[in-house]
């Protein structure tokens, strides 16, 4: 059987969660098919994630176009991807990269490529008649991914309350994934019940998950496990917390941080964090430290508890030589992956690999500023990763992603529950 060629890839702008353009590709097949795939747009970013391209220098959008990217997808990616199979997905992705010729993906634009890349995938999965996700895994571990759910955000996700940007939950002992997605919905419910209760807002940040309802990061993560246990469910038995600090943001000039108001050496920061990792059932921490105290990193990872997931968002930036960083200096024990802090989905899925080769864990994350594509969640299936972050359980643009694993879940051939990714261990100390 002969595989469709690309006959042509184009691109315009759309609209994403927060209003803002962002770049939709369209792949037509020489079967005349069409696919599309559109950019996510992150707001908490890293100074070493790839560039999202953008119109600073046009009126149009206040700035934040994207007519530049478009148009590098409609010349110059079009001109090298057509004609090409669309079934090999990283000769086309290692084209993208070819063309690109820069580090930073500054040239197309790593929103260009994402959405390139996303769409060819899908084009690829819809010629070979298999799901996205398996055409996606290839050899991989296909996994049903424990989600990290959004419950309180602050900082740059919510613009006010605790400085840490989000609290979230793992139900790790759900037995599969739709009782993970209710467990979830159960404890947002819980925890809209005691904001009422004490008549704070119930306004949710741009991931869903409700405005930090104080500005002690602490006194949120003993809401939440009051949420967990409002939804009849065991804190540190049936559900975990996790942290995003994305500590990057705190970052004063002199390298110090401020954390809810208190300035504070990454030494600070480090015990602090560690007293949390005591008082609450927290299985997991990303960015505790900035993207570039590579220092305070390793204190953190000698100082906490070594089964706690210890998570490099901005610190790595989906990047394998800062992944390789990480690991010789042991530095973190986990991954984030962004595919647009990259470009391409084949160098995601190669970060994850090499992830599991170095004995690493790795989270596939969504972005704040999201569409209402579900591409992410079948990345996340491909890449065993057994972790997926997409905010909260609510807001479509999320929904999207959990209601796309769950017909993956429910449907034939479904790949395998991840489980608890090790995280019921870590509390059998406590019993
Ligand atoms: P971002 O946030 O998409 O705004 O970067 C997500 C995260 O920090 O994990
Ligand atoms: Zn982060």
């Amino acid at each position: 059987m002969t595989m469709p060629h690309i006959a042509e890839v184009s691109a315009d702008w759309v609209l994403d969660s927060r209003g803002v353009p962002t770049v939709e590709a369209t792949v037509v097949l020489s079967d005349g098919r069409r696919s599309f795939a559109q950019a996510p747009s992150g707001a908490s970013t890293g100074v070493h994630e790839s560039l999202e391209r953008r119109d600073h220098q046009s009126p149009r959008f206040g700035g934040r176009g994207v007519e530049g990217a478009v148009c590098a997808v409609r010349d110059e990616i079009n001109g090298a991807l057509v004609g090409m199979d669309v079934t090999d997905q990283e000769a086309l992705d290692e084209a993208l990269v070819v063309l690109d010729a820069t580090e930073d993906r500054s040239r197309l634009g790593a929103n260009a490529m994402v959405a390139v890349s996303a769409a060819c995938a899908r084009a690829g999965s819809e010629a070979r008649g298999v799901p996205l996700w398996r055409h996606l895994a290839g050899e991989r571990p296909a996994t049903l991914p424990l989600p990290m759910v959004n419950l309180f955000s602050g900082n740059l996700h919510a613009r006010g309350g605790m400085t840490i940007q989000d609290i979230l939950v793992v139900p790790f002992n759900a037995p599969d994934q739709a009782t993970s997605l209710e467990w979830a919905e159960g404890i947002y419910r819980s925890a809209r019940l005691l904001l009422e209760k004490r008549s704070a807002s119930t306004l949710v940040g741009d991931e869903g998950g409700f405005g930090a309802p104080s500005a002690s990061s602490a006194a949120c993560l003993a809401l939440a496990c009051e949420a967990i246990v409002g939804a009849d469910l065991r804190p540190g038995v049936d559900v975990g917390l996790a942290l995003d600090v994305a500590a990057t943001h705190m970052v004063q000039s002199d390298g110090s941080y401020v954390l809810d108001g208190t300035t504070m050496s990454s030494q600070d920061m480090v015990t602090t964090i560690a007293r949390w990792l005591e008082d609450y059932p927290i299985v997991s921490v990303e960015d505790p430290l900035g993207e570039d105290d590579w220092d305070g990193w390793r204190l953190a990872a000698t100082t906490f508890d070594a089964r706690v997931q210890l998570v490099g968002d901005d610190l790595l930036c989906t990047h394998l030589d800062r992944l390789e960083r990480a690991a010789a200096a042991g530095c973190a024990n986990a991954v984030l992956i962004k595919a647009n802090q990259i470009g391409t989905l084949s160098e995601a899925l190669a970060v994850g690999d090499r992830a599991r080769d170095l004995g690493m864990r790795s989270v596939v994350s969504a972005r704040s500023g999201e569409t209402e594509d579900d591409w992410l969640a079948d990345l996340a299936i491909a890449s065993g990763a057994g972790q997926i972050k997409v905010g909260s359980v609510a807001r479509s643009e999320r929904l999207a992603k959990y209601n796309r694993l769950l017909r993956v879940a429910r449907g034939p051939d479904a790949p395998p529950w991840a489980g608890d990714n090790g995280f019921g261990a870590i509390f059998e100390r406590a019993e």
